[in-house]
């Protein structure tokens, strides 16, 4: 049998010499290829829907670096748009979407199973990738948590604090409750044919968890990851899976443990040392390099990229950064954090 891939084995709970590496946005605009590419199918949106580009630009931080993953190249809000929701980007700003502010919006969405036709497109570029990518490398399929999507769904855009979706959750929960299942159920169809696709991994992004406290942690980002892991153990018991509930701070504490995720993400808003203790005890953690670094480089990339290295070196652990790497990094830096990580820095 193959030697088991770096990814999977950290993933399995094993503490390797060298954390196995992949980025967040490892596919992006701080890539001169990918801009070429991005520009050849003419908008973000095209690229994501054809299956040929998509794959492409997938693969183009594969070849230059030799990541140990590649993640598939899709959004979050994919879904939402398969639901039925209008969705469009605008330059230097972001995502627009309809909104769902009442019951009568979210009467006009789609049901869970229905989202696979629109999505076609996406698993077809699951399926190139399963057969292009190098025996070594992990294929990471994803999707984004319920509260994230949910947040965008109402809000109809990118908001600093989610307060149109914290309004709708607390003035008409039978609309809110009623649009989070609808997404729990169709992320748990999404990744399941992901999986089915060729995904080795899955990934849940919940992108603004730490605007959650107390309880509404527990109902809105726990509850839901929960649900979807269930599901999805139930048909593909041997896909791990990564939960990723960003700035969640004490509530990444015991949350592998109570939804059964395989690996939690962590962003850099606390010490890998904090996490070591308090996150690693219960299985694999990913992290948790500021995305600055890429930008600013140099002695202090190599210093912080060590002590996360070292203070993750007693379990199992897959090095990342704590969010996604931004337009502006230079493309040196990220092969700096490499080089770190791979001990091939000799100063
Ligand atoms: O990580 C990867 O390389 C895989 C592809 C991926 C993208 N988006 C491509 C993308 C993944 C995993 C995502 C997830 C995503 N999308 C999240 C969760 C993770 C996070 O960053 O918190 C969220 C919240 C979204 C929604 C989204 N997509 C926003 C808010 C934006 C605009 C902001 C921006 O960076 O431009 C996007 C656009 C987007 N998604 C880009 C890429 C490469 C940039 C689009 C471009 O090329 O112009």
């Amino acid at each position: 049998m193959a030697e088991q891939k770096k990814i999977m084995r950290a993933l399995a709970g094993e503490t390797l010499d060298t954390p196995p590496i992949w980025m967040m946005r490892q596919a992006g605009r701080y890539l001169p290829e990918y801009k070429a590419t991005r520009a050849q199918a003419g908008d973000f949106l095209s690229l994501c829907y054809n299956p040929e580009l998509a794959t492409e630009v997938t693969l183009q931080p594969i070849r230059r670096y030799g990541f140990d993953a590649a993640i598939l190249f899709a959004d979050i809000l994919l879904l939402p748009q398969a639901l039925g929701a209008d969705l469009w980007f605008v330059t230097g700003e972001g995502p627009r979407l309809s909104t769902v502010t009442q019951q009568s919006d979210f009467a006009k969405l789609k049901g869970p199973t229905d989202v696979h036709e629109h999505l076609a497109p996406v698993y077809q570029t699951v399926r190139n990738l399963a057969a292009a990518l190098p025996n070594e490398t992990t294929l990471i399929g994803f999707a984004g948590a319920p509260w994230t999507v949910a947040t965008y769904m109402i809000a109809g855009q990118g908001t600093p604090d989610q307060a149109p979706a914290h309004k709708l959750r607390v003035e008409n929960p039978a609309t809110f409750d009623a649009l989070m299942d609808l997404i729990t159920a169709s992320t748990i169809e999404y990744l399941a044919m992901q999986i089915e696709a060729g995904a080795e991994v899955v990934k849940l992004f919940d992108s603004w968890a730490g605007s959650l406290k107390g309880d509404a942690f527990q109902k809105y980002s726990l509850e839901p990851a929960k649900k979807i892991i269930t599901a999805l153990k139930a048909r593909h018991p041997n896909t791990p899976i990564i939960a990723f509930p960003r700035e969640a701070g004490d509530n990444y504490i015991g949350f592998a443990k109570a939804t059964g995720a395989d690996c939690v993400a962590i962003d850099n808003s606390v010490s890998a040392e904090w996490a070591a203790a308090n996150v690693q005890v219960d299985g694999c953690v990913q992290g948790n390099l500021a995305s600055r670094h890429m930008v600013t480089g140099g002695q202090d990339l190599i210093d912080e990229t060590r002590t996360i290295v070292k203070a993750f070196s007693k379990g199992p652990h897959i090095f990342n950064l704590g969010h996604g790497i931004t337009p502006d990094a230079d493309p040196k830096n990220v092969q700096l954090m490499i080089d770190t990580v791979r001990k091939t820095t000799t100063d």
